[in-house]
């Protein structure tokens, strides 16, 4: 007797706790969770203590905090992969000396590799840009022959000893959930001396970061409904430069950083975007409205969210409708793309009236009305 209650007892609370653990399932997969940026895998896959192995030469410059590479050495590869397993360690890759296949969510920097208007040009992959001898709606505050004008320079002064890759990953964090979005970091604000810039790597002093809630693939792999990054935007009305990153943590402040003219109202400089229709450059960090054409274009979780054309989100962590944002990278990959300007698609065939395959795509994911279908 007592035994079976005991089972008939148990059996109901494994019931209980089944459903408990379900509903847990079913509500933790409709949000969507920060999860780790943290690294993986064993020391050595990424450090090496003297540089020296099996007697080998020790005539090469070892990396900083004895690492086995630099960072183009370690997210590049010369498959088509981009995403590479070594022992339990996942490297994202956003160099591939070959077309990749899949590039991330940040583009590739493939392409820029042999053409200068298709990315950034970045020290180690590209030499400067033939075209463009500064950041095109460039900050006027930023110092001279810094990453401000190019990211194609060797460390020097000028670029803190940083510049390439990290004229915007100013500072990583390889083994910290910080909530840095992609360990993209300003400087500081307002900016320290040289000397100093090494303190503002500290997040508590300086919040001039972007926040949001990444993939945990880097979208390798992506559906429209949940599976892709959530990015920080906002509605308020507000200049660019000065301290809009450190206060309003979007990914379109960071571009700001370098391409301050862009965005926002500029009285002083007679510059910017405007701030309403008619706009003087396509607006970013304002709503996507619910009306009209662009009602018809509904980002919300598990609706039709275009990881062609996406938004960024007041609240990327309890994304809705209402709070949907545009943002530089509705339209650019901050690497760079197979496209010019390093758009997310092929501009040239955004051809109003025409129908077929470019319906509801690229620009029309927004602007629905303007295809002719
Ligand atoms: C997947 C590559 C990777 C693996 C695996 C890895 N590290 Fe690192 N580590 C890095 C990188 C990159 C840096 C550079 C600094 C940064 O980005 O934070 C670093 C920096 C460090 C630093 C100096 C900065 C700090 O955060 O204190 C130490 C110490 C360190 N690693 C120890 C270890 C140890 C011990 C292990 C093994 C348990 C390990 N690492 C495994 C990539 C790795
Ligand atoms: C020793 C190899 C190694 C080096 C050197 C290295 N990285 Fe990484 N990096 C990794 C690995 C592995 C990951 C993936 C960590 C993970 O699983 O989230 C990573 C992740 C990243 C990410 C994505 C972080 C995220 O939130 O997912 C960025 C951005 C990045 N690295 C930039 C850099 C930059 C810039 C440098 C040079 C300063 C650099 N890395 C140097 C191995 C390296
Ligand atoms: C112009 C600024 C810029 C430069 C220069 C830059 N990155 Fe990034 N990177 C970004 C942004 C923005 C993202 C986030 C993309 C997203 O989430 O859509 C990112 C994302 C990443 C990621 C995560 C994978 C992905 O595609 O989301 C890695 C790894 C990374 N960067 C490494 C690098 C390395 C290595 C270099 C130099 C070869 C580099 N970055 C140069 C802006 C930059
Ligand atoms: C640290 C400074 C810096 C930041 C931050 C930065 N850029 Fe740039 N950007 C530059 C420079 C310098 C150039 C001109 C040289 C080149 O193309 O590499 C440039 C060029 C461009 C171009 C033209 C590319 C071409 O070759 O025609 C686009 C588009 C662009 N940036 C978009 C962005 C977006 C989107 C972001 C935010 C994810 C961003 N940039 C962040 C410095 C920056
Ligand atoms: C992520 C959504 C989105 C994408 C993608 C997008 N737009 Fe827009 N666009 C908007 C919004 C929102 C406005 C401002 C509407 C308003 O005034 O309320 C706008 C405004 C404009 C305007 C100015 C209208 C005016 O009233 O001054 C033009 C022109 C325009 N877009 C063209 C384009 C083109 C061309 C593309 C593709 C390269 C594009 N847009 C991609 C959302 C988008
Ligand atoms: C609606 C889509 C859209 C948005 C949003 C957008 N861009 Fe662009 N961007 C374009 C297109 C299209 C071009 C190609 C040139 C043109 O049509 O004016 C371009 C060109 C550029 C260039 C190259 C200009 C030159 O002189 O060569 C830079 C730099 C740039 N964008 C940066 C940004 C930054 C920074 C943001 C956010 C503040 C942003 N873009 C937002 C669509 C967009």
């Amino acid at each position: 007797m007592i035994t079976r209650t005991g089972d008939m007892f148990g059996r109901r609370a494994g019931n209980v706790l089944l459903l408990c653990i379900l509903f847990t399932i079913v509500f933790l997969l409709s949000l969507p969770l920060p999860l780790s940026a943290k690294v993986t895998g064993i020391c050595s896959n990424c450090h090496t203590m003297h540089n020296s192995q099996d007697g080998g030469s020790i005539d090469n410059t070892p990396s900083n905090n004895l690492l086995v590479d630099n960072c183009v050495g370690c997210h590049s590869s010369n498959t088509a992969n981009t995403k590479i397993t070594k022992g339990s360690t996942i490297v994202p890759i956003v160099y591939n000396t070959v077309p990749p296949t899949t590039p991330l969510a940040g583009g590739n920097f493939y392409w820029v590799a042999s053409d200068d208007t298709k990315g950034h040009n970045v020290y180690g992959i590209a030499g400067a840009d033939a075209n463009l001898s500064t950041a095109p709606g460039r900050n006027p505050a930023g110092c001279d022959n810094s990453c401000h004008d190019t990211l194609a320079a060797p460390p020097s002064a000028n670029n803190y000893y940083r510049g390439g890759c990290q004229g915007c990953h100013v500072f990583t964090y390889h083994h910290e959930d910080n909530g840095v979005y992609r360990f993209l970091k300003g400087h500081g604000y307002p900016q320290p001396w040289p000397e100093q810039i090494e303190n503002s790597k500290d997040i508590t002093a300086y919040t001039d970061y972007v926040v949001g809630v990444e993939d945990n693939d880097w979208e390798y792999t992506t559906d429209n409904a949940g599976d892709h990054n959530y990015y920080k935007g906002t509605s308020d009305n507000y200049t660019s430069g000065g301290d809009s990153l450190t206060t309003k943590q979007t990914i379109t402040a960071f571009c700001s950083g370098c391409h301050q003219r862009f965005h926002g109202v500029q009285p002083d400089i007679g510059n910017g975007m405007g701030s309403g229709s008619p706009w003087i450059r396509h607006p970013t960090d304002i709503l996507l409205p619910d009306t009209g054409e662009y009602g018809k274009y509904d980002p919300d979780v598990n609706a039709n969210y275009s990881v062609e054309a996406p938004v960024a989100w007041i609240n990327p962590e309890t994304p809705v409708r209402g709070e949907a944002v545009v943002m530089c990278l509705s339209c650019h990959r901050p690497h760079g793309s197979d496209q010019p300007d390093m758009l997310r698609w092929d501009y040239r065939n955004m051809v109003t009236g025409a129908t077929g395959s470019s319906a509801d795509t690229g620009c029309f994911t927004c602007h629905r009305d303007k295809d002719g279908t």
